[in-house]
């Protein structure tokens, strides 16, 4: 596969900017400097600072920095948000957008998620699209329509050479933080539709580079069924990013896989 693994870790509203930097340094003390696997990691904004000083230091371990969200707007009275130019200064490279937390608990709708893919990526930043279906969607079998619509509003007016900087996340909203992971046959029947979406609102090149990330409940325990299926390029990790030990070892699992498909 020529795509690399990428092992993001998504902290949510974990820890403190202290607790940040010594996760990091519990994390690189037990890796290996590598290049195989694209490893990143998106705490709160209050550690990005002190986390863009450490993963500096530490560039052989090739860990990048990601934020959990962003404003579209580069400044202005939007008390209680951050903006694309505030990231940029902490070597951000990734941001989360349309996560489902910030779709459901903070009624973000997808015209907003995409005013704000399309600041990310005229910032160079590079968004990490999250899409997914509530428990009530897929068992009214509507995953696929649901999916297909927010991928399609994320994406709109996103531009073919933009596009190699866009992510996208599968979470399956019934699966995140609950224990339940989708099954390897589930996530892949869903990226599979997503990169034939790609291809067809873009190119084969396009769809074919595509980064889709599996995220709900992923762990080391799980993750190697779901990382074997060909249209699953990583995952998007909540709770199992959250332990040095846990998240480390999704990180060699990617490794030795990705050994293997070489
Ligand atoms: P989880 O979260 O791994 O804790 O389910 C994933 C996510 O919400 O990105």
């Amino acid at each position: 596969m020529s795509r690399k693994y990428h092992i993001i870790g998504n902290w949510k509203m974990n820890k403190t900017a202290s607790d940040a930097v010594n996760m990091a340094e519990d994390l690189v003390a037990g890796l290996e400097p590598q290049k195989d696997v694209v490893i990143g990691i998106c705490p709160p904004f209050t550690a990005l600072s002190a986390l863009s000083k450490l993963l500096e230091e530490n560039s052989h371990f090739n860990i990048e920095l990601g934020a959990q969200n962003m404003h579209y707007e580069p400044k202005g009275p939007f008390t209680g948000e951050v903006s694309l130019p505030m990231l940029k200064e902490f070597y951000v490279t990734y941001v989360i957008l349309g996560h489902s937390e910030r779709r459901h608990i903070f009624g973000e709708s997808d015209e907003f998620i995409n005013k704000k893919v399309l600041a990310a990526l005229e910032g160079n930043l590079k968004p990490i699209l999250c899409v997914g279906e509530t428990e009530d969607e897929r068992e009214a079998g509507k995953t696929m329509e649901v999916v297909r619509g927010q991928i399609e509003a994320g994406l709109e007016g996103v531009e073919l050479d933009q596009m190699d900087r866009v992510l996208v996340a599968y979470e399956p909203v019934w699966a995140i933080g609950t224990g339940k992971n989708a099954t390897p046959a589930e996530a892949q029947e869903v990226h599979a539709m997503i990169r034939k979406l790609i291809e067809k609102k873009y190119d084969n090149a396009v769809a074919s580079k595509l980064i889709i990330l599996y995220g709900g409940s992923m762990k080391a325990e799980n993750a190697e069924g779901l990382l074997l299926q060909p249209d699953v390029d990583g995952g998007l990790i909540g709770g199992a990013s959250l332990d040095s030990p846990s998240f480390r070892k999704l990180i060699k699992l990617a490794r030795k896989l990705s050994a293997v498909e070489v």
